[in-house]
This record gives C-alpha cells, structure tokens and sequence, in this order.
C-alpha cells in the first residue's frame, strides 16, 4: 500500500467535502425542535451551540466561496427534516423549501456538485414523542421526508444519499446512551436498526420517482474490528462488535439478511417483504472512515465486550482515535470481496486536533494535513487494487458543532474563531486545493512542500 512516490488522482475522481444541517445551521428559531436540541441542553452545552452553529445559514455564500476555492468538485450537505417539517409530517414549510431551493443553487452556481443527504440525525423532537426509530411508522415518515427532498434535488443533485451513519445513530444513540435521543434501551436499538435498514429501502423508491436521474446512495460508517489480545473469546468479541456495527446494516443492504446473533433477536421486527423492501439497488455507497475498532472480550460489560485503548505509540487524534489509514484500505477492499464490489464514496474522513493559532489567527495544522493525505492514498490504493471507489470527501469544511463535545473538538479545514464566527482557512485547506489543482497526492511526509 506504502510508496514514496506522488500519487495521481484518476480522471473523474471526486474530491469534495462534507458538512451536515446540524452541525452548521443555526437559526434554530426557524425550525422545529429536534432531539439533539434537548439532548445538548441536557449536556449543558450553552444554547448558541446549536441555536448558532456556525451561523451558516446566514453565512451561505461565504461557506460556499470557501468550498469552491478548494478547486473540489462535490459538496455533501443535509437538509434539516424539522426545518422542512416542524412536526416530522405534513406539508413542508414554504420558508424551508425556498431555503434549500436557494441552497442547491448557491452550490451549482459556483461550480460544485450538490451532494445532499436526507438525515444526519437530527429527527424531529416530534417524531421521538411518537417513538422515534423504534417504531415501524418513523420509516414511513421517513419516505415522505424523501420524496420532498427528491422534488426539490430532481435536475439539479448529482447523487443524493438517504442515510448518514444509521449504525452509529442505533449504537451511540439508542443502546450507549451518548448520542441523542440519548437512550440505553436494548429494544430501542434493535428498532432503530431495522427500522433505518427499511426507512433507507422506503426512501429509494421513493427518491427513484421523485428524482428519475439523480445517483442515489446510503452511508455507513465502516470501522474493522480486530480483537485486541490473542485468545477465542476476543476473537469472538471481536465478531460480535462487526455484525453489530457494521453487518448488520451492509448485510441486509446487499440482500443477504441480517447476521446472527441479529437475526434471531431482530425477528420481531422484521415483517414479510421487509428485507427485499431494504435491499433496492443503490447507485453508490457512502463510506465514512475515521478509525478501527479494537475489541476484547469484557464479562462485566453487559454487552460482554469492551474496546481497548489504540496500540502504545500509535498517533491518535483529539478524540482519542488511533490514526490507522490501513483500515481505510481494508474496509474497502472488505467491500469488493465481500459485498460484490459496489460503486463506492469517501463520504467522509478527516480529523479533529487541538489546533493552537498563531499570533495572526492562523493556524498551521499540519497533522491534519498530513492526515487527510494519508488517507486519500490508502483510498487511492484501494481503487488501484479493484474496488470501485470514485471520491473521497473529506470532514469538514469549517470547524462546527462535534454533537456533545460542543465546539472542542475541530474536524475543519477552516477554523472558526469562537469569538467572531469568522472563518480562517488553516493549512490542511492549503494542502487540499493544491492537491485538487495538481492532481498529484503526496506521501503524507511531503505535505510541508506543497503549502
Ligand atoms: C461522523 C459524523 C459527523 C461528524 C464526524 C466527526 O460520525 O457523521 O457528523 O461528527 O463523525
């Protein structure tokens, strides 16, 4: 995988970067309620973290011009289901719609591909009182949300994706207790796999009507799970943590059902026809990567695995996770030989680390640099070894709200200076719009050269 030389970008690569609704919005006034708004203030994040964001909303153009100064070609961004629809159903608000309208525009008009995404986890608060995703009718709702945003993405999106991370949503969200709604409920979680699984199936038919020659996708995120220690019992527990994270959603969606021990417990919820409903052929898959799981068994935990600490040594990032662009390699060439080599998309990858500014405000975040080029060449070794991989997106464009972690932890290209919310492009940027100018990526080590 390994080699000093520049790599090139094949013809036709998509370089691009990722945000979502959420993260960067703000103008919480002009939407309905979501369950992050409530789960945050349980956190005690002050209210600007998401009633502001990045003040996005009000800052459009300039995100914009920042994207499209990178020389990239696509832009993945979310659409808020709340803001369409305060309650979660009915008919969109007309504001909302004329937003996203003016939104897809502002993205082609500079020259980018609009890349949107239906739901990265900002359900409506609404739609949770009814039972969120552990309810079969939230799939449903979930269509009707689809088909708004196929009218309003038909002839002018270049792919549209359903899903953003549906297993972290269940796991983080549903079983860990971490992530909003913020509960640890094993029935709950059971139901929002499932229940995601068939709203992604729900929404492609209905996106397929809405938007006839719009590519449609789903995204995972994909992480190996390795055991930690020799020994069965981590090699079994290291099993357990893929076909809970990552099995559970790839196996159903290339039609061979759900893995065991998830099938037997997911029985209840799965009715006749379901599991054809949530394998529609998809045009693409989006793979977000940060980091591999290392897994070992734990009698004490209730789920009787525990995840180790990254290796001694190991370079890990500001959220602890181990810097590993091999598992990149791996998780997409686990795709070619396992799942039958589908169209496949870096649909996210990047890092967060404690950038300090300079003097000026700049700040010189080579790491970050060096980590976005380190994974863009295992991407890239993957597609030469097979695998059928045309972009890679990287996480983010601006420094925005890490769900709990508020805005501590900054995934940007472009920092945002608390104070002020202006935005500062860092030297990753630098790095990114040489790469996508020259076409050549270099070894992570030569990155100072470029920029
Ligand atoms: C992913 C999420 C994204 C962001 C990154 C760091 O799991 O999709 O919103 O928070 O992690």
């Amino acid at each position: 995988m390994d080699s000093d030389d520049a790599l090139e970008l094949p013809s036709g690569f998509r370089l691009g970067v990722s945000t979502s609704a959420y993260q960067t919005e703000g103008a919480a006034g002009d939407r309905g309620e979501s369950i992050w708004d409530g789960f945050l203030a349980r956190s005690r994040l002050p209210v600007a973290a998401w009633s502001v964001a990045t003040d996005h909303l009000r800052r459009l153009e300039e995100d914009l011009d920042l994207a499209a100064g990178l020389g990239v070609t696509a832009y993945r961004f979310s659409l808020s289901w709340p803001r369409l629809m305060p309650e979660g159903r009915g008919r969109p608000r007309r504001e909302a719609l004329a937003l996203y309208d003016r939104m897809l525009d502002a993205v082609l008009e500079r020259g980018l591909e609009p890349w949107p995404c239906l739901y990265h986890w900002d359900l409506p608060r609404a739609m949770q009182e009814r039972g969120g995703w552990a309810e079969r009718d939230t799939a449903y709702y979930l269509a009707d949300h689809a088909e708004v945003v196929g009218e309003l993405a038909a002839g002018r999106a270049r792919r549209v994706f359903v899903m953003n991370e549906p297993n972290v949503h269940a796991v983080l969200g549903h079983l860990a207790g971490r992530h909003a709604p913020g509960l640890t409920d094993p029935s709950a979680f059971l139901g929002a796999v499932h229940h995601q699984n068939l709203a992604t199936g729900l929404a492609v038919a209905r996106l397929r009507e809405a938007a006839p020659n719009v590519e449609l996708g789903t995204i995972l995120s994909l992480q190996p799970c390795l055991p930690a220690a020799e020994g069965e019992e981590h090699e079994l527990a290291a099993e357990l943590a893929d076909a809970v994270y990552n099995r559970a959603f790839l196996d159903p969606l290339f039609g061979r059902g759900y893995p065991e021990p998830l099938a037997d417990m997911l029985a209840g919820h799965v009715e006749d026809g379901d599991l054809d409903e949530l394998s529609r052929p998809l045009d693409v898959l989006g793979v977000n990567y940060y980091t591999r799981l290392r897994v070992r068994a734990d009698a004490a935990s209730p789920v009787g695995l525990a995840l180790a600490d990254p290796p001694p040594a190991s370079e890990v990032t500001a959220m602890g996770w181990e810097v590993y662009p091999r598992g990149l390699y791996d998780v997409l060439m686990r795709l070619r030989e396992d799942y039958g080599g589908p169209r496949v998309v870096v649909t996210e990858c990047g890092a967060a680390f404690p950038d300090e500014p300079d003097a000026a405000g700049r700040v010189d975040d080579e790491r970050r640099a060096r980590f976005v080029v380190a994974h863009l060449r295992a991407a890239l070794a993957a597609r030469a070894a097979g695998c059928d991989l045309d972009g890679f997106l990287v996480w983010t464009l601006v420094d925005n709200l890490e769900w709990t972690d508020g805005f501590a932890h900054r995934f940007g290209l472009v920092r945002l200076v608390p104070e002020t919310l202006e935005r500062v492009p860092k030297r990753s940027y630098a790095v990114l719009r040489e790469v996508a100018a020259s076409g050549a990526v270099p070894p992570p080590e030569a990155v100072t050269e470029l920029a």
